[in-house]
């Protein structure tokens, strides 16, 4: 891959100080989102579509600017992405939100990022997008947060040097997973958009699928170590690792008792425990590729699927606003866009991981 020289974005090329529109600002992980580009010194813009909840989330938020704007309206979403260096959509269910956002974004010429972990809509800005960012001559990066973010990073640092591979697995060790509405809502629409039925990638390809998922027991590193796991519990890791590595077969793992959570009728939302405000779930994410008769391996740790999604996409942003990156335009993964290891490796102490040599 070439590393190529880095795109001055309308008003941008040095990063910290710089404004970055979070849609969806008021939801859980634009929550997160807001307070981590306010730590690293640039300067969030407030928008989302309710007034009544903007304005009560600005209110904890002197001096911060707030702009209301619907996805449905792309003139206010011209007004929202004014002046702005680059925008972070935070605003899920990504089926209705993303293509008007990435559009303004095209328009206002400044890089695009979402969390979205929705495999139809990650599908979607790969298929729509992909020419028209490259004439735009910008970016349009989605995932880029915990799913479809971090497996893509973990994956491509496991690969190390090797070009292909015969396989990706990607297991999830979470302790409990308490969903968000945004969340379950995402949910909701891609079991609708795929017509209730499952989805693999195998054979270089996704396919739909009835099979019932199987139950398996992973051995995640120390101190977590066996635990059982719902095979084929297909993430966003989907759509962004065969992006752009060559591997056949992706496949992602869910610990039992988090996929258990996640199904549960009446499931609650995040409790915060810490000054933070994040959760007391704990995640595990390791991370094997396979290639002949070997094995590389790549694993993170750390604490709240939600919050650690803010320092994946702010560190993402900055990366794009301060030239960091592999590819200058058109819709990249996180892991075709970055250094992976150097990317991971910066997210301490957000991020424990641990990368072969
Ligand atoms: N990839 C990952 O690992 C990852 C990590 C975190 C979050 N996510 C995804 O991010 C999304 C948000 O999650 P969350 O935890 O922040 O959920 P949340 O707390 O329920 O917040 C959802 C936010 O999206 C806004 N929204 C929803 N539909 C909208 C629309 N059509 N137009 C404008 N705004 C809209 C909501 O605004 P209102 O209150 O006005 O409805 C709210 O601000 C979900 O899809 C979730 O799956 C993914």
């Amino acid at each position: 891959m070439v590393v190529v020289d880095h795109i001055e974005y309308a008003g941008a090329g040095m990063g910290p100080g710089q404004t970055v529109v979070v849609f969806g600002a008021y939801g859980h992980t634009g929550r997160f989102v807001v307070a981590e580009l306010l730590e690293r010194g640039y300067a969030p813009v407030l928008v989302g579509r309710d007034a009544e909840k903007l304005r009560a989330f600005g209110q904890t938020h002197a001096g911060v600017e707030a702009r209301q704007a619907s996805a449905a309206d792309a003139a206010a979403l011209d007004r929202a992405l004014a002046g702005a260096a680059a925008v972070i959509n935070c605003a899920g269910p990504f089926d209705a939100t993303g293509g008007p956002l990435i559009e303004a974004a095209l328009r206002a010429g400044i890089p695009y990022l979402d969390v979205a972990a929705e495999i139809e809509a990650n599908l979607d800005t790969f298929a729509h997008f992909a020419e028209r960012a490259r004439d735009a001559g910008t970016v349009v990066l989605p995932a880029m947060a915990f799913y479809g973010g971090l497996g893509d990073l973990l994956a491509t640092a496991a690969m190390g040097d090797w070009t292909a591979a015969d396989e990706v697995h990607i297991a999830y060790g979470l302790s409990s997973w308490h969903p968000t509405t945004g969340t379950l809502a995402s949910g909701a629409v891609s079991s609708r958009r795929r017509g209730g039925r499952r989805l693999r990638y195998t054979g270089g390809r996704l396919q739909h699928h009835d099979d019932a998922l199987p139950t398996l027991s992973w051995s995640f590193p120390a101190p977590l170590g066996p635990q059982p796991v719902i095979g084929e519990f297909t993430m966003a890791d989907v759509v962004t690792v065969p992006s752009h590595l060559a591997v056949p077969e992706v496949r992602t793992y869910m610990s039992a008792v988090a996929a258990a959570d996640l199904a549960a009728p009446g499931a609650t939302a995040p409790a915060p425990v810490d000054e933070r405000g994040r959760s007391a779930q704990t995640f595990v994410v390791d991370v094997r590729v396979r290639n002949g008769g070997s094995e590389r391996r790549a694993v993170a740790s750390g604490q709240d699927i939600y919050a650690v999604s803010a320092p994946l996409a702010v560190e993402a942003v900055d990366r794009i606003l301060t030239g960091r990156t592999r590819v200058a335009t058109g819709v990249a993964s996180a892991g075709a866009l970055f250094d992976a290891p150097d990317f991971l490796r910066a997210l301490a102490p957000h991020l424990k991981v641990e990368l072969p040599n």
